[in-house]
């Protein structure tokens, strides 16, 4: 994966790059990120990006000039992009957009919004997408931005070390079933005999019933669009008669 972060906070963005499994597929070459500080492309002294809105009103609005001229900057080298702006008002992010982006051909540039909001010259004159993370509002598109890389980023083969359970994941929308290491015992709490068991079979099956068991619980609403085997509806089947649903 190939991307560009457009930032007014460029340290926000290379430190999280700077740790562990981001850095990981950094140092292999499966990412590639250039951060930009988008005051490198202000007009003036100050090298101010921002400025008070048109009007009137609280707050402060990201101008439109910097940000257009660090994308110009970046088509010199590369003419097809992919524009993505961090904003509360995108469309919802989910792990479907994630694969997508994972196995993004283009250069993927990232716009991270911050104070009240961005002229929106930047949007009719870049058309970008745009994206959310959550309905919640946050100070700025970094952390966004972050959450979007890491996510696609875990799913380009070689980043983490199992693929398969990667490939398990993009079948299966529930949620994951109870994971124990070392000790067999911790404060009174005994890991599941079955673990232990040396039975791979029915490690199998009890892991597949404690993942639907959880999403029954937690998520039922991931249940509606999921494909479901013949062997997830008889423990489906089970766990209602268990839980008296
Ligand atoms: N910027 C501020 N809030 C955001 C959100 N929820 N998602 C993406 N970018 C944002």
């Amino acid at each position: 994966m190939r991307c560009d972060v457009l930032t007014l906070f460029p340290r926000m963005i290379s430190s999280a790059l700077d740790e562990s499994i981001l850095k990981r597929a950094r140092d292999k070459g499966l990412l590639d990120v250039r951060v930009t500080d988008i005051r490198d492309f202000t007009a003036n002294k100050r090298r101010t990006a921002d400025d008070s809105p048109y009007g009137g009103g609280a707050g402060m609005v990201l101008k439109a000039e910097p940000i257009v001229k660090a994308v110009d900057f970046i088509r010199e080298e590369e003419k097809d992009l992919r524009i993505i702006l961090l904003s509360p008002q995108g469309r919802r992010y989910d792990q479907t957009t994630a694969h997508e982006l994972s196995r993004e051909e283009r250069r993927i540039v990232f716009l991270c919004g911050h104070y009240e909001g961005i002229d929106e010259r930047v949007k009719i004159i870049l058309s970008p997408e745009e994206i959310s993370i959550g309905d919640y509002v946050l100070t700025g598109g970094e952390l966004a931005a972050l959450v979007v890389i890491d996510s696609a980023v875990r799913l380009i083969p070689g980043v983490v070390g199992d693929s398969s359970s990667i490939e398990e994941e993009s079948f299966n929308s529930i949620l994951d079933y109870p994971h124990y290491t070392r000790p067999s015992e911790f404060r009174g709490v005994q890991v599941p005999p079955v673990l232990v068991s040396g039975d791979h079979e029915n490690i199998r099956r009890w892991r597949r019933r404690q993942a639907l068991l959880n999403t029954v619980r937690k998520r039922p609403d991931l249940l509606s669009g999921e494909i479901l085997t013949e062997e997830d509806r008889e423990l489906l089947e089970e766990i209602k008669e268990e839980e008296s649903l």
